[in-house]
């Protein structure tokens, strides 16, 4: 039998999201400026003669078949008439609940190792369709990097610019559901029109400090009154943040986590100390690009058993290791 796989499976924060409206099948049209981060769970795939099980030592972690990565395994069985089954181990580091995209990442990462595992031979095109029927954030899994979110968030287009950023994800410890965000939101929704905003940024038209400045998450406030015991604790970290010199301060998503990108890995440092003083639980990460996101893939892919430390995102243990200043933005065809 093959051996088993060891996957990370990543967290993403959105740069913006805009809502455009309601749409015919209850969702809403969106806007969104998705980002990899190296912030990640792990995922070990085994193979097992039949059925599929999980497990996860995470108290929010359903064990049953509601939890999104069965699913993704259920649902590719099924369409590649798969007579194996598989035990999916879960490692949890992405706080639930908390906008980083955590359980539609495990889907997508359950689907690509899968899709390996059983040779099946879609890849990430042939998996977009079963990915979109699982959840709105979990194609954007399926292609990583920064990538712009149409329709549900479940069109993704990488772009050509990809961010480079020091960030700082703040989990404030408390779980938002994103259907209860969006609810609220109805309440108060009065459609976007002529916003450009994100087109602009996608566009290029939008560089340097100006790029990030315009960009704004319409979820915010209908999560924060959704979750009127955030507010407090939201605005302490932008004030942290900001302070701190980031570029940009955001709620991630439907929250509850927030996020500071910084160019400067010396202000990064500074921001991260003043938020542990303050007794916020921080994770210090990296943006993934498109293309290192790519490469994880295709490490993690390429050979299997891959052993246990292995990983496919070189990592670095300090910032003060780096000393060098990169530009924010790099340009990849
Ligand atoms: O697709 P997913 O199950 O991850 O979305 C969670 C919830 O967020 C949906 O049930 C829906 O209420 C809301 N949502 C939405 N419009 C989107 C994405 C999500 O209304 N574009």
């Amino acid at each position: 039998m093959t051996a088993a796989l060891r996957l990370r499976s990543f967290a993403k924060i959105n740069l913006g999201l805009e809502v455009m409206g309601q749409r015919q099948d209850g969702y809403h049209e969106l806007r969104t400026l998705f980002q990899t981060i190296d912030l990640h769970d792990d995922i070990v795939l085994r193979p097992r003669p039949r059925g599929i099980v999980v497990r996860c030592d995470h108290p929010q972690v359903p064990l049953d078949g509601s939890n999104l990565a069965v699913r993704a395994a259920e649902a590719l069985k099924r369409h590649g008439r798969v007579g194996g089954g598989v035990e999916i181990t879960i490692t949890k580091r992405v706080p639930v609940g908390g906008g980083l995209g955590g359980g539609s990442s495990n889907a997508a990462t359950v689907l690509l190792g899968l899709d390996r595992l059983w040779r099946l031979g879609l890849g990430p095109s042939g998996l977009h369709p079963l990915a979109r029927r699982l959840g709105a954030d979990v194609p954007f899994f399926l292609v990583g990097g920064t990538a712009l979110g149409l329709a549900r968030g479940d069109e993704v287009y990488p772009l050509r610019r990809q961010v480079h950023a020091r960030v700082l994800v703040v989990d404030p410890g408390r779980p938002v559901s994103t259907a209860a965000v969006f609810r609220r939101l109805d309440e108060g929704l009065t459609p976007r029109e002529n916003s450009y905003t994100i087109f602009r940024f996608v566009s290029r038209d939008l560089e340097g400090e100006n790029a990030f400045s315009v960009l704004s998450n319409d979820l915010e406030e209908a999560a924060l009154s959704q979750a009127p015991d955030l507010r407090v604790a939201v605005e302490r970290i932008r004030g942290i943040l900001k302070g701190g010199g980031c570029s940009l301060a955001a709620l991630s998503g439907s929250g509850s986590s927030c996020f500071g990108l910084f160019d400067d890995p010396r202000k990064a440092r500074r921001a991260l100390k003043a938020l542990e003083a303050s007794r916020f639980k921080v994770f210090s990460c990296r943006t993934v690009s498109l293309e290192a996101y790519r490469r994880a893939w295709s490490r993690s892919l390429g050979r299997e058993d891959v052993g246990v430390g292995a990983g496919p995102v070189k990592e670095r243990t300090s910032w003060r290791s780096r000393t060098s200043r990169s530009s924010r933005w790099t340009t990849r065809s």
